[in-house]
This record gives C-alpha cells, sequence and structure tokens, in this order.
C-alpha cells in the first residue's frame, strides 16, 4: 500500500502561467513571503526559460535590494541576508557533476540557508533531495510554471502560496488543494 506521506508528496504540486518577466519576478517574491524553515530550490527548464529571474524575485522578496548577478559564469553567487546566507547556483557550465567535490559544494549545502539551483541535473549525485523542484516550460508569449513539494518544508510552502491567509498549518501534516 502507498503510504499517505508519499502519496501526499506525490500530489502536491501546483501550476502558474506567467505572462511575462514581470510576473515571474513577482511569483518569486509572493514565494519568498512563504518561506518559513531553510530549504533547497530546484530551477528546472531549458534556456532562457527564467529560472534566474524567479531567483531574483526571490531574492528581493528576503530583503535583499542589489542587483541579482546570473551565476551562469560563476556557478555560485552568495548573499548574506538576514534570515541567513543565500546561495544562487547555476551548474550549466559544469563540464562533470565531480567538480562539484572541488567546489566544496556540500560545505555551501551545510553553511546555507537557502539554496537556489539552476540547472540541477548537470549536478547529478551531488546534490541532496530538494524541497522544492520548480519546472518552467514556454506557454504562449509567456511560461508555465510546476511547484512541487517534495519535502514537509516544501509542501508547507505550496499551501501558504495556495491557501487563503489566516490557515493555521502547523499542526497538519498534509493539506490537500488544487493546483490549476
Ligand atoms: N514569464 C515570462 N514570460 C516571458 N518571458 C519571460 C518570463 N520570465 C522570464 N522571461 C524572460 O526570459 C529571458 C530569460 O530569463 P532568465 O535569464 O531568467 O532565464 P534562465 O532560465 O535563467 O536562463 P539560463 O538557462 O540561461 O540561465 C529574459 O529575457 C526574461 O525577461
Ligand atoms: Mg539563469
Amino acid at each position: 500500500m502507498m503510504s499517505a506521506d508519499l502519496y501526499c508528496y506525490e500530489s502536491q504540486s501546483v501550476s502558474f502561467e506567467l505572462a511575462d518577466e514581470s510576473a515571474m519576478y513577482r511569483l518569486g517574491n509572493r514565494l519568498a513571503q512563504c518561506f518559513r524553515a531553510g530549504l533547497l530550490i530546484t530551477l528546472r527548464g531549458e534556456l532562457g526559460m527564467g529560472k534566474t529571474t524567479l531567483a531574483r524575485g526571490i531574492l528581493r522578496g528576503l530583503g535583499h535590494t542589489g542587483s541579482v548577478k546570473s551565476p551562469t559564469y560563476t556557478v555560485l553567487e552568495p548573499y548574506d541576508m538576514a534570515v541567513g546566507r543565500v546561495y544562487h547556483f547555476d551548474f550549466y557550465r559544469l563540464a562533470d557533476p565531480e567538480e562539484l567535490e572541488f567546489l566544496g559544494f556540500r560545505d555551501y549545502l551545510l553553511d546555507a540557508h537557502l539554496c537556489l539551483v539552476e540547472w540541477p541535473e548537470q549536478g547529478k549525485g551531488y546534490l541532496g533531495s530538494a524541497d522544492l523542484d520548480v519546472g518552467i516550460t514556454q506557454f504562449r508569449q509567456g511560461r508555465r510554471l510546476t511547484l512541487k513539494g517534495l519535502s514537509d518544508a516544501g509542501v508547507e510552502v505550496l499551501a501558504r502560496l495556495t491557501l487563503p491567509p489566516g490557515n493555521d498549518l502547523n499542526n497538519q501534516k498534509c493539506i490537500e488543494y488544487q493546483g490549476s
């Protein structure tokens, strides 16, 4: 028999249609308002789908007011935030996931409050399990974004994002809601 938790995690996803860059940025902002714990978030999607744009919105939502450089060339951009350290990774240019070992990636993971990882598939085997997975695809002139909660903390973020304010989620392990 399938465990209730497993069922729960598999069913916890929600999708958004985002017409333009501003809508993507604003969703990132709103998403960040729903964080209550440290998280590992993977950002998937083809080149130019808007992963960095979402990350900008998230960082802004956490209180960052400066610019957010794409980590495409540097692999990592760190941010010291009130909530703790935030690391924005982009694994696109890794030739081999093993490079993460030399970069000391595990230490970053331990140190981080929040990790945002673009191109996580390029770090296969070195990336722990994510709390939230973001998948972005082309949709008309804009994008379709699907969020999947993969841990208790991740599922709770989705619940906060989709349930009306004022709901106390503290005693609920599993929340049902509908994505669009
Ligand atoms: N919802 C959206 N609809 C239309 N365009 C968007 C949307 N979100 C972002 N964009 C645009 O997509 C382009 C690429 O954005 P971004 O750099 O964030 O993509 P990326 O996924 O990080 O790319 P890469 O794989 O190169 O890191 C930008 O021009 C941005 O304005
Ligand atoms: Mg990017």
